[in-house]
């Protein structure tokens, strides 16, 4: 996985058809994917369940792209090296999920994955400026996690705005997660988001035996920022 700042649009499989996730997945790269978004929760640190480590190495052999999976879960460190197994290329935590958040992203790196760190949206950037030399990847969360198709929170294009600032040239991609539409995206990338997670704005109208609307989905929200 090289490192550059294009934006980068990652479905969010949590729209997708669960009973047929390997067909979803290799429909919406056909359609122009850039990333995979994966979305774990435990019904614990997030009021939602979704899956584990079994689910993603099966779903990863349909992945040629890159397997973004999104930790909403507490704790994250006696499940690092099971993620890691399974293929996930970008292992986001929460900063959230615990006290230790530098531990966990030193042990993400240590199995072998690009380390991100995810903050929701009431969390400030203070307690980010230490981890900064230690993440490849910050996930500014735009909904309250734990579910898909909720509406974005505009108080996150500043804390974006900023987060860059922080960043300077570090190579850290920024994503931001939750509510992307074709007129959401643009704000955060003008902000400085480059990875864009959509989940409803990419699956909406389409299925495995109809996906050209995940190719119209997709380029919309490439023009629109591109615009
Ligand atoms: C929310 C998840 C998101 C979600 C986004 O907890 O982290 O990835 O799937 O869904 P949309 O794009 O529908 O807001
Ligand atoms: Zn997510």
């Amino acid at each position: 996985m090289s490192f550059d700042r294009t934006v980068k649009i990652a479905p969010s499989i949590l729209s997708a058809d669960f009973a047929n996730f390997g067909q979803e997945i290799e429909a919406v790269e056909a359609q122009g994917a850039d990333w995979i978004h994966v979305d774990v929760m435990d019904g614990h640190f997030v009021p939602n369940l979704t899956f584990g480590p079994p689910m993603c190495a099966a779903i990863a052999k349909h992945i040629n792209t890159v397997m973004d999976v999104h930790l909403m879960i507490a704790p994250v460190d006696p499940y690092i090296e099971a993620f890691a197994e399974a293929g996930a290329d970008v292992l986001t935590a929460h900063l959230e999920a615990g006290a230790h958040t530098h531990r966990t992203l030193q042990a993400i790196r240590g199995a072998g994955c690009k380390a991100g760190l995810a903050l929701n949206p009431a969390t400030g950037l203070e307690e980010v400026d230490y981890l900064l030399d230690m993440v490849d990847l910050v996930c500014v969360m735009t909904v309250n996690p734990g579910f898909g198709g909720q509406k974005f929170i505009h108080s996150q294009v500043e804390k974006v705005r900023r987060l860059r600032e922080m960043i300077g040239d570090r190579p850290i991609h920024i994503e931001i997660d939750g509510g992307i539409t074709p007129e959401t995206a643009p704000l955060m990338t003008a902000a400085g988001a480059d990875v864009l997670v959509a989940g409803s704005a990419v699956f909406k109208g389409g299925s495995v035996s109809d996906p050209a609307p995940y190719g119209e989905n997709i380029r919309a929200i490439r023009a629109a920022v591109a615009g």
